[in-house]
């Protein structure tokens, strides 16, 4: 079989199961599988495609028609030019939080401190901390999270980037985990924010890969985000700063919750969809 043959057949067998973009989906398959960038491919479409090769591919198409997201089956992803090494423990970073990267990295060149330090709470697998922490050779990055399982995959990535010599791991709770009396220039999060009951509404590439704690974020959505609001205060230093993401509709909820516990919102930032996403805030006083 060659490759448009391939390409043809798996778009149809994808497009059946549902899958979203699925002449995209085996295109970057039949990419991983041949080890070539996907659009050599286009080079390429006479070319007969081994058993061994078929083989192996096969079962990759099988595995995205089961819904397992594309990401998860290559083992990795990119996130702000870099790639991620990804496991089942970790949820896979998205695109809009690419912006709360570089919002943190250039927040923190204009505070022009000597040594920032950053709190990257729920790391996952290290995307938002291992970014900031390349932009910014000068930053301390704290990574920490509740999963120990994910802390070994933020390790690894932070490993891959070469910034270990940057970052810390805490595994624990919330705050509960941050040593007394450490003091942060940024707090920066993307939590948990899904309502509870809206998780099994997902799609399969969600609903059953993405690991539950990574999602879920209480009956409302917001339960870590108001332990965020009423835990950070004491950890950030004066000029300190809160970086959030939150869910699609929920930026009124967050705001007005942020201002009734004393913090002073400085901005709230849209995604690529002009949708309001991210929560910029300070303490008041
Ligand atoms: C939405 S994921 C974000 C992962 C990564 N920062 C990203 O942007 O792709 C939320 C992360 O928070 C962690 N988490 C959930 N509850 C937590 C808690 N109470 N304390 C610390 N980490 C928590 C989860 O294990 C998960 O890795």
């Amino acid at each position: 079989m060659t490759v448009l043959e391939v390409i043809h057949r798996s778009t149809e067998f994808l497009t059946a199961k549902g899958v979203r973009s699925p002449r995209l989906q085996i295109e970057l398959l039949l990419a991983h599988v041949l080890e070539v960038p996907r659009l050599k491919l286009y080079l390429d479409f006479d070319r007969v495609l081994k058993e061994r090769e078929l083989e192996t591919l096969r079962e990759l198409v099988r595995r995205r028609g089961a819904r397992e997201p594309l990401q998860r089956i290559v083992g990795s992803t990119s996130f702000c030019g870099l790639e991620f090494t990804l496991d089942r423990e970790v949820l896979i970073p998205r695109p809009e939080s690419e912006l709360l990267a570089e919002r943190a990295w250039t927040l923190l060149e204009a505070l022009g401190e000597a040594s920032p330090c950053v709190l990257d709470f729920g790391t996952g697998s290290g995307c938002l901390g291992v970014t900031v922490a390349a932009h910014c050779p000068r930053a301390r990055v704290y990574a920490l999270d509740v999963s120990a399982a994910a802390l070994a995959v933020a390790r690894e990535n932070a490993g891959r980037h070469g910034v270990l010599n940057q970052l810390e791991f805490w595994q624990g709770d919330g705050f509960g985990a941050v040593p007394a009396g450490m003091r942060f220039d940024v707090v920066l999060s993307n939590p948990p924010y899904i309502p509870t009951a809206e998780i099994a509404t997902l799609e399969p590439e969600v609903r059953d890969h993405d690991p539950h704690l990574a999602l879920d974020g209480g009956p409302d959505g917001l339960t870590v985000i108001r332990r965020l609001a009423a835990e950070a205060p004491p950890f950030l230093r004066p000029q300190g700063r809160l970086l959030l993401e939150f869910g699609d509709g929920q930026a009124t909820a967050v705001q007005s919750h942020f201002e009734g516990v004393g913090w002073r919102i400085e901005s709230i930032e849209c995604d690529y969809h002009a949708k309001p996403r991210i929560l910029v805030a300070c303490r008041l006083g």
